[in-house]
């Protein structure tokens, strides 16, 4: 085992991506205690990627994009007994620590779980924020089956998530969402109506009785959590993911805080769940489109655009 080559997409420096972001050859070391080196088969981008070159969660720089990654196991650290070298897996790069991540040819892991027979590895590399952030974030609202859920941002792939695991935890669901998915999300089984101008008045027609619980999953946007606290008639019953000061300021909920407050982030061994529905097409997650990681500039464009619809995918 020794150190290998490799390009990386990283900064030195916090600022705006496409200002910060270069391209760069480095070596990757070898694998520490707990953790995995894998070769890079294909990486999913994620907004947090963007804000973590604007300085969210600060940490040494410098620092790699590319949260969620899939690739072939290529060097195991001390105590990994759980894979061999030369399989599949998909899971999250080690961003916090290491001075590279996802967006690479080689990464070190911190977190991984096997790729499914089945399974698209570009389907498997897009799976873990996604999916953690939904299931975790329905948790927190402890949906039971059969209440109502509005799910506020569909359009979005945290949203498109959360659309499938609360109609599987029972839920009725209904989304907003613009045209591009909401055919998908109501063949899921969701109510879907636009976002925008009329919501409130929409979403009531549609629930025509209570909304018990308000996930909003929408980009950053002005107003959005006023109108969601007076469709679930109560703050507290709204948890939000993207729109943190407004829903301090209102008393609504914020998921990193509660998620943080309860001491860390709950397990995500229900990504390995996750991942056997994905392969048996019970789970599904659109890709907008896949990029060679020379062309990290263009996916980082069109996720910085605000619209994206899919997944934004880095493949070597
Ligand atoms: N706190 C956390 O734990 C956490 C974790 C992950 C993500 N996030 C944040 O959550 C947000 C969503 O992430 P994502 O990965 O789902 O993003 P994404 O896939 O890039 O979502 C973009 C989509 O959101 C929809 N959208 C845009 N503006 C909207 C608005 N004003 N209202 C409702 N929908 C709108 C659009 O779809 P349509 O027009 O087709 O509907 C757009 O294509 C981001 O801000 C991200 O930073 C937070």
């Amino acid at each position: 085992m020794s150190e290998v080559e490799s390009r990386v997409v990283r900064f030195h420096e916090v600022g705006e991506p496409l200002d910060v972001l270069r391209e760069e050859r480095t070596l990757i070391a070898e694998p520490g205690e707990g953790k995995i080196r894998i070769r890079v088969s294909a990486t999913g981008l994620n907004p947090a990627d963007w804000e973590l070159c604007r300085g969210f969660m600060p940490g040494v720089l410098p620092r790699g994009i590319g949260f969620d990654v899939a690739g072939t196991v290529d060097a195991l650290g001390d105590g990994v007994t759980d894979v061999a070298v030369g399989d599949l897996v998909f899971g999250a790069s080690d961003f916090a620590v290491q001075p590279s991540a996802g967006a690479a040819d080689f990464t070190i892991m911190s977190q991984w779980f096997a790729v499914p027979a089945g399974l698209d590895v570009v389907q498997a590399a897009v799976l873990p924020m996604v999916l953690q952030t939904a299931v975790w974030s329905l948790d927190l609202l402890e949906v039971q089956p059969g209440e109502t859920v509005l799910i506020h941002g569909a359009g979005g792939m945290v949203g498109y998530a959360a659309v499938q695991v609360a109609l599987r935890l029972g839920a009725r669901v209904i989304a907003t969402a613009g045209p591009t998915f909401a055919g998908d999300l109501e063949g899921f089984g969701a109510q879907v109506t636009p976002y925008g101008s009329g919501m409130v008045e929409r979403v009531r027609g549609l629930a025509d009785g209570p909304v018990q619980h308000v996930l909003d999953v929408s980009r950053p946007n002005t107003g959005a959590i006023a109108d969601l606290i007076e469709i679930a008639g109560d703050p507290t019953h709204v948890v939000t993911i993207s729109n943190h000061d407004e829903a301090r300021s209102q008393g609504a909920r914020v998921n990193v805080d509660e998620l943080l407050a309860a001491g860390g982030y709950p397990s995500s061994a229900f990504l390995a769940d996750y991942a056997a529905l994905a392969a048996r097409g019970e789970f599904t997650l659109p890709i907008a489109a896949t990029f060679p990681l020379g062309e990290w500039r263009a996916a980082a464009e069109l996720s910085l655009s605000g619209a994206p619809h899919g997944k934004v995918v880095l493949v070597p």
